[in-house]
């Protein structure tokens, strides 16, 4: 069964979602796949920032995919997947994509812009983390903005290696061990001008420890960015109750339950798409109360504001939340 026919039997067209063609499929490497989608009639796409991601659906499930092209009222979104046997299907569905399969797919989004206010966008990168970095490099060569790179990759493994080097020419150092690496980063770390943002996206534990150092080295908070291939495993959670607000009915989340099941188990249909916290198909209002966001979705400054919250990861820190529901 194709991966357009999955998608057919277990999914409704969700509103505000795309519906696409797969217009590509070329190899980047041995395990990493380039795909591109575009309008079944040619028409433009919507346009996007760097460091965005796509939403695309799968079978019962769904990945956000960084988006490797340029933003500017694009014809096709751009998307390279690496291939992982043991994930949770995913990337095995997107490599089995042939061209003239039908995806749906989010709006592209981003949490991972470019600062705008920026002298110097210093730009780190390991393995398949190059996707989200590689628009930051074309909106950079495009728009003459000050910027570097320094790519992680094995010889001979590494995607969009000579993209990277056509866009940043001088600006990439490229380092295949970890010994020239922490060499590489050390100094640069240490020797970038004053406004200098950091943007990193990896494996997990390459960013944590680019961050740390970062830290360590006085670099503030404000100034740092970075992009997580997924959400982290999360835990039960405290139970908390949700005051519905329109309804006027108030139902108890236990731990380990998230608010969406209990919302869905209570009769609503909340729209979803991903249920882990990547998409911003399941956003609900926050009346009252302080949301434990744990979704990848919101910015840092939406998170803030606690008006909105993704129910299928969110739950609360407060005893009680209030929503407009
Ligand atoms: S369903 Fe995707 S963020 Fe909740």
């Amino acid at each position: 069964m194709t991966a357009t026919a999955l998608q057919t039997k277990f999914h409704p067209v969700l509103e505000g979602t795309l519906q696409l063609e797969v217009t590509n499929v070329s190899a980047q490497t041995d395990s990493i796949t380039s795909i591109t989608f575009g309008d079944p009639l040619g028409e433009l796409l919507p346009s996007y920032v760097p460091g965005s991601h796509l939403v695309v659906q799968y079978g019962t499930g769904a990945n956000a995919y960084s988006l490797t092209g340029a933003g500017n009222a694009p014809r096709e979104y751009a998307i390279s997947v690496l291939r992982v046997e043991d994930g949770a299907g995913g990337s095995l569905a997107m490599h089995a994509l042939s061209v003239g399969d039908r995806v749906q797919v989010s709006r592209p989004r981003s949490a991972f812009a470019p600062a705008a206010t920026a002298k110097h966008h210093l730009l780190i990168a390991a393995g398949i983390g190059i996707t989200p970095v590689l628009s930051h490099a074309r909106y950079a060569a495009e728009w003459g903005a000050s910027a570097s790179l320094i790519y992680v990759h094995r010889p001979g493994t590494g995607a969009h290696v000579q993209d990277a080097r056509d866009l940043l020419g001088s600006g990439l150092t490229e380092c295949t061990d970890r010994g020239s690496f922490q060499e590489v980063l050390t100094r640069k770390l240490t020797t970038q001008r004053l406004g200098t943002h950091l943007y990193v996206c990896g494996p997990a534990d390459f960013m944590d420890s680019v961050l740390e150092q970062a830290r360590d080295l006085g670099w503030p908070k404000g100034l740092l960015h970075s992009e997580a291939f997924s959400a982290a495993a999360l835990d039960d959670g405290q139970p908390f109750a949700v005051n519905l607000a329109r309804s006027g009915i108030t139902v108890e989340v236990p731990a380990g339950v998230s608010l969406l099941e209990t919302l869905e188990n209570a009769g609503l249909s909340i729209p979803n798409m991903c249920r882990k916290g990547i998409c911003g198909e399941c956003a609900v209002p926050v009346l009252r109360g302080v949301p434990q966001h744990r979704d990848l979705y919101l910015t840092d400054q939406e998170k803030a504001d606690n008006t909105t919250m993704m129910c299928c990861v969110s739950r609360s820190l407060d005893p009680e939340l209030e929503l407009d529901l």
